[in-house]
Formats: structure tokens, C-alpha cells, sequence
């Protein structure tokens, strides 16, 4: 087939079969009555396939071409100076923490037995970090019909120890970051948003409306199929500071001193002329070890479906939130039985899924039952209440390692009572009426 052709004429040909393959075969199929919902799926066309294809046939795999347009146009997207792709949202928190026990940060870095302030209710990567360095994890309580940290709560929270706030937007609505900045910033404290569920939220700080993820120190996303965008697993990790990017790379790359790009010799123009720790002078600044690292890098098989991605993001935003508003105005009537989500003031979510809360005797689970009898599908708000799981069973016994503040009321009412369904961008008027018909009958059984 390639006879008489150039490789880029051949690659050119492969590259034309791929969009007619992903026109004949991955077309997406209209909605037919019956048909399972899920509460999340990708959405993706031709443009996808071929930047995959592309880079399978350039076959350099590790970070390469298409990570370095994708790092580039994410930061200038959420308009930060540095970004970092990682191989997933976990990958992403893990970095972006161990990140702050980085000892170039002095003072400032957090040690084995300080606290950070969080919250239970939420998914168990935002704090497993912490736990796994052998810092204390705060739990602090949320309000209901945000599902956000309660900030009234957060001066309780204090003591000699903290030195960060680490929590996510829930499920895309942005927490009251006014309060928690201005609290980080009294207290001296490092502030990790986890924007792993919030891509594209905004939120109005001092007068400038700002992409959550870019108002703290550190922001992470997760690339995770389900999420705003996707490129089957992976993740970032983004800040304006430029210490703490050089910190997130070095972690990222092995631990190394060095931030040339793979497959990049001499890449800083230093690669033999400096002194480190007790290495002889000139000792390969490629192998030199500033940290304790990961490799937590993802493929550029990846990074080039989130280069096609990211060009539909503000589209995948957009539709989010019409689905968002179509079910909530529609499930206004039911609002004696159900609690409806609510965004905080100053933002504008970028929705990851709809939280319902049963109430006056309705119960969690029959509704959830019926709606996947009825090929509906439903997710619960991830841990509910993380401190409940076998994951704690050893710490609750002997009750060190995390500290509780009050009562975690709301997150143990959202492990009883809340569940969500979705709002993805592939969901038809059809697919939400549906979904509302269905709760309504849930709710009157
Ligand atoms: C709030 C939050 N943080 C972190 C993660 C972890 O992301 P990943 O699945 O890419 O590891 C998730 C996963 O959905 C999440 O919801």
C-alpha cells in the first residue's frame, strides 16, 4: 500500500483511514427510549482518534511533542504560569502536597505530624497524601446544598501546627475561596485546591473572576474518563509560583535536579560545570537528586487526546451547565422531599454532577434502586464520610493520626442520604427528562 510513497505521504493515508474508521464506527448513537444513562462518558470525535494515531505512529510515548502543546495551552487556558502533566488526579494531589514537604521551602515546608485542614466528604486521593507522609489531617465539616467546607468552622480548626488547607471543589461548585484564602493568608498557610471535579469553575476574587485551581497555591485536575475532559487516565498539577513549580517537576522527574525535557541532553547549558551536595564538582546534572521522587509523568499518547480535548472544553463547560439548570428547574417541584444543589456566591460552577439529598423520610437507597432499575446511574458523593471506612479502621482504634472538629453532622447526613447523577456533555433533553420523570416516581413510591 505505502509503494512510491513518502512517510508522510503514507502517514497521511493511515491518518485518513482513522477519521473514516471513527465516522463509520465511533459515531455517537442517537438516544432510544430504555437505553442505560450513565452518569458520565466520554465525548470525543475523529479529532481525538487522529491525534492518537499521529502520535502511536511517531511512537516517542514517553512526554514529547504533544505533552509540550498540551502543558502550553492548559496553562494559558486557566491562564497560570507553569503546569505539569501527570499520569492522574491522584498522581496530580500526591505531587502537588508532597510538593509543600519540599525542604528548598524552609520554614514553610510541612513536616511528618503537622496538620492540614480538610474535609470527610469528599474522594479519599485528596487526603490519602497527607496521611501517607505522616501529617494529620484536619477533618472540618461541610454545609448542605453546597457539599463545601463549612468556613465558619475553619478558625476552630487552628493550632500550632497547621500549614495547609488542602480540599476539592465539590463536584464542580467552587467553596467559598474568599474565606479560605483570607484565612490561609492570616494563619500563613499553603492552599491546595483540588480541581480535580471543577475544571472551568470560576470564582470572582478582589473584583477579577478567576478559573478555580489558579486562586490557591497548587491546582490539580484529573483527566479521569468521566471528568470535564479526558485522556483515559491522567492529571495536572499547576501554580504561578516558580519555586514550587521547580519543586513539582523535580518530584514529578525522579526527584532530579535537573528540568531538561526527556530525550534532551544539556538542555539548562549546565550539565557538567556545578557543585551539589557532596558530588565532585561537575558530576552529570541529569542524575543529580534534589528530592525523593516519583515518575509520575504520563504518555504523549495521552497528552494528544487532551490536545484535542482541551480545544472542547468550553463547549463540554457549557453544555454541563445547561443540563445542570434543565434538571434543576425541572426538579424544583419536588424540593419538600429533596434537597437541591446550590452554587456558593461569587462562582460560576463548571458542574461535575447533580448532588441530591433525600429528606422528611425519603430514603437514599430505594430512590438509587429505583433509578437503576430504571437504567439509571447513580454515584454516591465518593467516601461520604472517609473517617467511616475500613481505610481508618487502625487509626479510629487508637485514635491518633487525624483530628475531628465537632461533629461532621452534614458529611455523615451526605453518607446517608446524598447521592448524584450526571450532567455530561453527551446528554440529550430527552436523557434529562427522563431522569426527572423517573426521580418524581421514585419519590411518590
Ligand atoms: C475530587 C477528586 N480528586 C481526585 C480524584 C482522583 O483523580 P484520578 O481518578 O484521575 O486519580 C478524583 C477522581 O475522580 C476526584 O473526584
Amino acid at each position: 500500500m505505502f509503494e512510491n510513497m513518502t512517510e508522510q505521504e503514507a502517514k497521511t493515508s493511515i491518518l485518513e483511514l482513522v477519521d473514516e474508521y471513527c465516522e463509520q464506527y465511533h459515531k455517537t448513537k442517537n438516544y432510544e427510549n430504555g437505553q442505560r444513562i450513565p452518569y458520565a462518558n466520554r465525548v470525543y470525535n475523529k479529532e481525538e482518534m487522529f491525534n492518537l494515531v499521529d502520535s502511536a505512529l511517531e511512537f516517542w510515548l514517553t512526554a514529547g511533542r504533544y505533552t509540550a502543546v498540551f502543558e502550553r495551552e492548559f496553562s494559558a487556558y486557566l491562564n497560570v504560569n507553569y503546569c505539569s502533566l501527570v499520569n492522574s488526579g491522584s498522581s496530580a494531589n500526591l505531587l502537588a502536597f508532597m510538593a509543600l514537604t519540599s525542604s528548598m521551602l524552609e520554614d514553610r515546608a510541612i513536616k511528618p505530624g503537622d496538620e492540614v485542614i480538610t474535609v470527610a466528604a469528599g474522594f479519599p486521593t485528596t487526603v490519602a497524601p497527607i496521611i501517607q507522609y505522616g501529617a494529620i489531617p484536619v477533618f472540618v465539616d461541610v454545609t448542605i446544598p453546597e457539599y463545601n467546607i463549612d468556613v465558619s468552622l475553619l478558625e476552630n480548626a487552628i493550632s500550632k501546627k497547621t500549614k495547609a488547607v488542602m480540599i476539592a471543589h465539590t463536584l464542580g461548585n467552587p467553596f467559598d475561596i474568599q474565606s479560605v484564602k483570607n484565612f490561609c493568608d492570616r494563619y500563613n498557610l499553603w492552599l491546595i485546591e483540588d480541581n480535580c471535579d471543577a475544571l472551568g469553575a470560576r470564582y470572582l476574587i478582589n473584583g477579577e473572576e478567576k478559573f478555580t485551581g489558579t486562586i490557591g497555591d497548587i491546582g490539580t485536575s484529573s483527566f479521569y474518563p468521566p471528568h470535564h475532559m479526558t485522556m483515559g487516565e491522567g492529571g495536572a498539577v499547576y501554580t504561578n509560583n516558580a519555586l514550587l513549580n521547580k519543586i513539582i517537576r523535580s518530584l514529578r522527574d525522579w526527584g532530579r535536579e535537573c528540568s531538561c525535557p526527556s530525550g534532551k541532553d544539556n538542555f539548562c547549558g549546565h550539565r557538567f560545570d556545578k557543585q551539589f551536595g557532596e558530588l565532585p564538582l561537575g558530576y552529570d546534572h541529569k542524575y543529580v537528586y534534589s528530592h525523593f521522587g516519583y515518575n509520575l509523568k504520563a504518555t504523549d499518547l495521552q497528552a494528544a487526546i487532551g490536545v484535542a480535548q482541551l480545544r472542547k472544553l468550553s463547549s463540554f463547560i457549557e453544555k454541563r451547565r445547561y443540563n445542570f439548570n434543565r434538571l434543576k428547574n425541572k426538579l424544583q417541584c419536588l424540593e419538600e422531599k429533596l434537597i437541591l444543589p446550590k452554587s456558593e456566591k461569587n462562582s460560576k460552577p463548571s458542574w461535575f454532577g447533580f448532588l441530591i439529598t433525600c429528606k422528611n423520610g425519603i430514603k437514599r437507597n430505594e430512590v438509587i434502586q429505583h433509578l437503576e432499575e430504571k437504567r439509571i446511574q447513580t454515584r454516591m458523593l465518593f467516601a461520604g464520610n472517609l473517617i467511616k471506612h475500613p481505610c481508618f479502621d487502625e487509626m479510629r482504634r487508637v485514635g491518633v493520626g487525624y483530628r475531628v472538629i465537632g461533629e461532621l453532622k452534614n458529611t455523615d447526613v451526605i453518607m446517608n442520604d446524598t447521592f448524584w447523577i450526571g450532567v455530561y456533555p453527551g446528554m440529550t433533553d430527552e436523557m434529562i427528562d427522563y431522569m426527572v420523570e423517573t426521580i418524581e416516581e421514585a419519590v411518590e413510591l
